[in-house]
Formats: structure tokens, sequence, C-alpha cells
């Protein structure tokens, strides 16, 4: 039976959206270098997703205009949301340095090359890693499936839907909710929902967060075109996520959090 429900149900059975990623972040306290890093990895992907770029347009031409105002609504609650999360990062690692190792964690322009160089020096002799973007070949596998955003070919925008869909949900119920186990509730940064640094996660979580919204909008536009002809390609776009998130989170888990290591050797 297609429906967008067994869609969601497939999402949430993949093996991303349990992935232990963010429960071994919050095991540990990694040094700045490796928080910085993964930061860096995880904001780049992130920064990959917001634009719509040819995509809503492309929708309209397809004559789904009510699906194009449901994804250009989920865009511009996006905007903003870059620089919150430079701050964000740049505020866990002066947390971890215990002196401000970045003087401004409100500039992105010094927080995100910060990041990188860490990046470039932990990751930059995995094979594959890009030293002009920062980027393992992973995170930019994963960044690919959004580039395909540039197209507006039938197909392709059928396909957007799709990753759209899985991304919303992971993100509400996976990213989320396992940043602010990693960041917050494990303590070990003495941060707090309600500090101005850690904005971005407050904007995100729970039931006012944009995520909630982003979810319920994908949903309802999936819904609604969802039949026997878009099927295949909607899972397709959800499947192409789906595991190229996978494989960036467990290249962050083995080379950053080293959990395998730990659990091997007690
Ligand atoms: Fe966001
Ligand atoms: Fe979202």
């Amino acid at each position: 039976m297609i429906s967008v429900d067994s869609m969601v149900d497939c999402v949430k059975s993949h093996r991303l959206y349990a992935h232990p990623m963010y429960d071994h972040w919050a095991e540990t306290t990694p040094p700045v270098e490796t928080t910085a890093a993964l930061f860096h990895q995880v904001q780049k992907f992130c920064a990959s997703t917001r634009p719509g770029l040819a995509f809503p347009p492309a929708l309209r031409e397809m004559g789904w205009n009510q699906q194009a105002d449901l994804i250009q609504e989920i865009v511009e609650s996006e905007s903003g949301h870059g620089a919150e999360l430079a701050t964000m990062a740049g505020h866990i690692v002066n947390r971890i340095a215990g002196e401000p190792y970045f003087s401004d964690v409100f500039d992105r322009n010094t927080v995100e090359p910060g990041l990188k160089e860490h990046s470039d020096r932990i990751l930059g002799a995995l094979p594959g890693y890009d030293p002009v973007k920062g980027l393992t070949a992973q995170a930019a596998a994963a960044i690919s499936v959004f580039e395909r955003r540039t197209e507006s070919e039938r197909t392709t925008t059928i396909r957007n839907l799709g990753t759209s869909l899985a991304l919303e949900i992971i993100s509400n119920q996976s990213i989320i909710p396992g940043e602010k186990r990693a960041l917050v509730d494990s303590g070990h940064y003495g941060v707090t929902m309600e500090e101005p640094e850690m904005h971005y996660l407050a904007e995100h979580w729970g039931e006012c967060g944009a995520e909630q919204l982003h979810e319920r909008n994908v949903i309802e536009a999936v819904g609604s075109v969802i039949d026997r002809q878009t099927a295949p390609e909607l899972e397709k776009g959800m499947t192409d996520f789906l595991e190229s998130l996978s494989a960036l989170w467990d290249v962050i888990d083995a080379a950053l959090l080293k959990s395998g290591v730990d659990r091997v050797h007690g």
C-alpha cells in the first residue's frame, strides 16, 4: 500500500533514525579540536539543506502550487539558522576550552573558518577529503543529494520531495533531540536552552519548534501527491538521503567519537 504513512514508517525504521552517533557524543566530552571538526561537518551538511533553489519553482511548474507554498514556508523559516548554528558551535567550543577560544561567537565569519581548520587537521587524511571545502567524502555525498535542487526536471523534483520528507522527520525526531541530549542534557558543557548562544536549539526543538512545522508541511505536501506513479521517485529521494547521511554519521562516529574503539577495549 502506497501512502505517506508508509514512507514515514520507512524513515523511522531506517538505521539513521536511531543512529548511535549522538548518544556516543553525549557520553563523552570530546576536546576542542574534535568538537570543532565535528561541528564543521554537521554545519556544512545542514547548510546544504536550507536553500530552496529551483525546487519550489519547479513544483509550481508542475502545477503543484500548494506543495510549492509548503516547501517555500520551510525555506523561509530557515533564514538565520546558519549563523545561529555557528554561534552554538563556537559557544560549546568555548565552554570546553574554559576560555574564549572564539572571541565573538556571534560572528560566523570567525567561527566557521576556525571549525574548518580543525576539520582539515583531524579529518584531512581520510580518503576523499576535500581540503578546499573541508568536506569528508561522506559529507560531500550527503550534500550532493541537496544539490539536486538546482535542477527542475520532473523526476528530480519528485525525488527532492521524498528527500525533504526524510530530512524533516530525521531533523525533528533524531538530529535536534540528539543535539539536545549531547549538548544540554548531558550537562557536560553547563549550558541551557535559555542562553542566547543556544538559541539555535531552542528555536528547533519541541512542539513549537521549527522542525515540527517543517515535518507537518512536508508530510502534507507528499501526502497530496503520492500515488503509484510518484511513489518510486519519492522513495528514491528518501533513500538517497537516509543512506548518505548514515554514512556521514558513521564516519563522524568512527573518526571523531571513537566509540567503537572504547567499546572493544572497555
Ligand atoms: Fe533550521
Ligand atoms: Fe527542517
